[in-house]
């Protein structure tokens, strides 16, 4: 890792998280979502609605001037409200964006690597994911022991182990 450093997300990290949110959203640059509609998503704004809640972990990587290139973060989310990769109860849920500019340098993979070990910390067994399917990021979650649960017409739905 050079170049950047990762530290814990806190409450004042909403607009980091959703500026990630946002990368993640418009992962295919073919087909580019407004930010504000992303934002406001019914699904989607479930992602940092109310960040942080009880159970819920983040880290963001910045530059040592402090400018954030990234977020990863995971969210319990519920049954009558849940996200695009919600398996049951208890599973939080993971979402992962890197700046463009900063992309293929390991911020991606340094995030997810201390984000598992942040949710195994914090006593989760399992952590899930939702990646649509031609998605790059599919092959970095595999890399770090992801497997598919289920796949739908459009994505995948992952989850690792952290037992
Ligand atoms: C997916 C994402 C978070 C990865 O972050 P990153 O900082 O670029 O990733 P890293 O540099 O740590 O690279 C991780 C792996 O992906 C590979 N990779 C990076 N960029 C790639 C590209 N454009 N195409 C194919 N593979 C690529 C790397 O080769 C690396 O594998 P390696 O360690 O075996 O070389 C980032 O590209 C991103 O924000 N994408 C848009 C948002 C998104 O798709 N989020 C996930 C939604 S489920």
């Amino acid at each position: 890792m050079s170049g950047f450093q990762i530290r814990d997300a806190g409450p004042a990290d909403t607009l980091a998280l959703s500026e990630a949110l946002v990368e993640a959203a418009n992962w295919n640059s073919n087909r580019i979502e407004p930010r504000v509609n992303v934002l406001s998503h019914p699904v989607r704004s479930r992602y940092v609605a109310g960040w942080p809640r009880p159970g819920d972990g983040g880290l963001v990587a910045e530059t040592p001037e402090g400018e954030v290139i990234g977020a990863a973060w995971y969210r319990l989310m519920s049954a009558d409200r849940p996200g695009f990769g919600y398996v049951t109860a208890g599973v939080p849920e993971l979402t992962l964006g890197v700046r463009p500019m900063w992309r293929a340098r390991g911020v991606g993979r340094a995030l997810l690597q201390g984000l598992l070990r942040k949710a195994a910390e914090s006593g989760h067994a399992r952590i899930s994911l939702s990646v649509e399917h031609g998605n790059f990021a599919q092959r970095l979650y595999r890399s770090e022991g992801f497997t598919v649960l289920s796949s739908g017409e459009t994505s995948d739905v992952m989850v690792r182990s952290l037992n």
